[in-house]
């Protein structure tokens, strides 16, 4: 952690959570994280439970992120879901380039751009994922890979665009595995993340750039990795499904 930075910490649901089942776990969550004040605290349901948990956590300290979004406006694009829909139902965040959307949905650097840019021009704050795979790492990679997405990922931004958003390192070996990077693996991609963001733009963006680190974050490990200085959050998947292991998480110390 760093004292400029404040730090954000986001559950991300993926495919999982009724809207009845979300309702039940937000009515846990907010007493259990309502005292917070020093760090963000982001909840990403899917699509279909948005507009209960937005509900819910109206006038809380909790912020509602969606997972994905589609580039354009609107239009004839079946199954797809527009910024502006996102933002009537309360959405302050979207998720946009998870490893999962990558491998399982063809989504591409110039993809991720697309709707980085969308979520921007629209007012929605993105938090754009990169991260490498096993096989990539082995081969000797991963800094090719990291400037690869960070750079393609940002194109076209413009500086003041740039503050807005917040990066997620998540090393794909590392996602769902119970196999965390350790707090000096993730750092040192931070620290990479943060002088690819300075090359692009300047010393003052990149330190203002906000990095979660994600992959197997757990409220026994959370700790150790946002004590590492280019550590700046966690976007969290399994743990963050159960509202104990969440507040847990979300009141790091
Ligand atoms: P995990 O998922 O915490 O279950 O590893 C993290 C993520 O994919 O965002």
């Amino acid at each position: 952690m760093h004292p400029k930075r404040r730090p954000i910490i986001a559950g991300n649901w993926k495919m999982n959570m009724t809207a009845t089942q979300a309702k039940e776990l937000a009515s846990k969550l907010i007493p259990l994280v309502a005292a917070v004040k020093d760090r963000d605290i982001v909840l990403g349901p899917p699509y279909t439970a948005l507009q209960t948990v937005s509900e819910m956590i109206k006038g809380t300290n909790i912020g509602l992120s969606a997972q994905n979004l589609h580039w354009e406006d609107k239009g004839a694009f079946t199954g797809e879901i527009s910024a502006e829909m996102l933002l009537d139902l309360g959405c302050k965040y979207v998720i946009i380039g998870h490893s999962e959307r990558r491998q399982f949905f063809g989504e591409t650097d110039e993809t991720v751009n697309k709707k980085v840019k969308q979520a921007l021009k629209k007012g929605l704050l993105p938090i754009m994922c990169v991260g490498e795979t096993l096989t990539e790492r082995e081969a000797g990679k991963l800094n090719d890979v990291i400037n690869r997405q960070v750079t393609g990922g940002l194109k076209d931004l413009s500086a003041d665009d740039m503050k807005k958003v917040v990066i997620a390192y998540e090393p794909v070996w590392a996602i769902g595995t119970g196999k965390t990077a350790t707090p000096d693996q993730a750092n040192e991609v931070h620290a990479l993340i943060r002088q690819k963001v300075q090359s692009l733009y300047s010393a003052e963006i990149a330190e203002g750039l906000r990095i979660q680190y994600g992959g197997s974050v757990t409220p026994d490990n959370v700790s150790q990795l946002m004590a590492k200085p280019d550590i700046d959050g966690a976007l969290v998947g399994g743990a963050s499904l159960k509202p104990e292991s969440f507040a847990a998480l979300v009141n790091f110390k």
